[in-house]
């Protein structure tokens, strides 16, 4: 009989990072893989489910506009319920720190069906930064018994909880995999440049890229105001301009709109699918963000990133020198953007490329050990 392993994710960045997962246990005949997508996000979802030509076999469809994070918690409670008692699986992975992770994980511990978590172990620290992400994977840690840690330290933080030894992989970061597959697929297809050169034929070719994202609940109100403010004091003052693709949150709209719609050299759009975003880090001399993903993709890419946090579970990139922690003072950002704009120097040393989070092996890893029992571990 087939070991059936349903993956369970909802957003963006759990989709970039689980369909290689998908996609290298597909290749297991001794595994019968099923999706099931809750739908946290939808366009936003939907595009990288395109991009790795998947389809979901169930879909919960839970985005409301504006959502709480209550309604998302026991919309997928609820549904998720119903699709474990008709799929059945021996197993569930989750990933990482959303709220579909966190209620995903409740939702099989009601049925009785282990999980497994992919990117487990990340720790900030501080319950509130960031907000509610670090309580849910801390939630999932509890319930899971099986743990795919991307670096030895996300090793560490579940051993100092008392995880045993032996239910811990260090596998590396599967983003990794994913932004590796999709550099691939942009360096061998000239025709794609091409296209992507063309559609962002509006970025002024002598002024270096700032790109910009920004989305955590914790930061809404007065925090997002001063960063923006941060963002266009940038803009007006130096040789850059700015990139944005905009989260679709509308708290994130809204201040976003009010503070930098219609300041020189910015440039406000919508979400990218992930290959052209992943084209756009590539072309940009500086990233300024709180994603947790780009500050894993950028180091591999070579660019300096700011993190508009005030901690973060990715110490890794912060020890090597290529990330830094600006917080969201419209004052400290400002400076400590502009001054590695002037210098030279201080920028070579942050663009070094390396790869702390991942070598691209981390989904074969993950179905190695599913299958197999054990892997070779990912070591930076
Ligand atoms: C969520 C995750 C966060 C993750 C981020 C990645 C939680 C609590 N938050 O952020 O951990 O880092 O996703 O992007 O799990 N919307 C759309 N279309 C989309 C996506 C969102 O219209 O495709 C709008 C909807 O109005 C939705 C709102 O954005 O209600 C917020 O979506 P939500 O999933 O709650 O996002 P965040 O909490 O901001
Ligand atoms: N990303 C994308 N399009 C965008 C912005 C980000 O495809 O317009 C990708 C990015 O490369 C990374 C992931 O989305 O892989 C990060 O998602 P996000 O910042 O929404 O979530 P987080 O990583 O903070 O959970």
């Amino acid at each position: 009989m087939p070991q059936k392993i349903l993956l369970v994710f909802g957003t963006r960045p759990e989709a970039i990072k689980m369909l290689p997962v998908a996609q290298a246990l597909r290749q297991e005949p001794s595994v019968e893989v099923r999706i099931c997508v809750t739908a946290q996000h939808r366009q936003m979802l939907d595009q990288v489910l395109d991009l790795f030509e998947e389809r979901p076999d169930y879909d919960l469809d839970v985005m409301t506009h504006s959502q709480g994070l209550e309604q998302v918690t026991t919309a997928v409670l609820n549904g998720l319920g119903r699709v474990l008692d008709d799929a059945r699986p021996d197993r569930i992975l989750v990933h990482g720190d959303t709220t579909t992770t966190m209620a995903a994980t409740l939702a099989a511990f009601y049925r009785r069906v282990p999980v497994a978590h992919v990117e487990a172990g990340l720790r900030s620290g501080d319950p509130l930064q960031p907000w509610p992400e670090e309580i849910n994977r801390r939630v999932t840690d509890v319930v899971a018994d099986r743990f795919f840690a991307p670096t030895a330290r996300s090793r560490d933080n579940l051993l100092k909880e008392n995880v045993p030894a032996q239910a811990i992989h260090v596998t590396g970061n599967t983003v990794i995999d994913a932004l590796l597959d999709v550099v691939e697929r942009i360096r061998r297809r000239p025709d794609l440049v091409v296209g992507l050169e063309r559609r962002f034929a509006f970025l002024d070719a002598k002024r270096p890229i700032l790109l910009v994202t920004g989305h955590r609940r914790e930061n809404f109100g007065a925090p997002f105001e001063s960063l923006c403010e941060a963002i266009r004091d940038l803009a007006l003052s130096q040789h850059i301009q700015v990139v944005y693709p905009v989260h679709l949150n509308p708290n994130v709209q809204s201040a976003v709109r009010r503070v930098l719609g219609g300041v020189t050299h910015v440039h406000l759009i919508e979400p990218l699918d992930y290959l052209p975003f992943v084209y756009l880090m590539m072309r940009a001399h500086v990233v300024l963000t709180d994603s947790g993903g780009i500050q894993e993709e950028a180091p591999s890419l070579g660019k300096p990133v700011f993190v508009m946090r005030n901690v973060t579970e990715r110490p890794e990139a912060v020890e090597a020198g290529t990330v830094r922690l600006v917080g969201t003072d419209r004052e400290r950002i400002f400076n400590a953007v502009s001054e590695v704009l002037a210098d030279r120097a201080a920028y070579e040393r942050m663009s070094r490329a390396h790869n702390p989070y991942g070598d691209g092996k981390a989904s074969r890893r993950i179905a190695d050990i599913l299958t197999r029992g054990q892997t070779s571990e990912f070591l930076p």
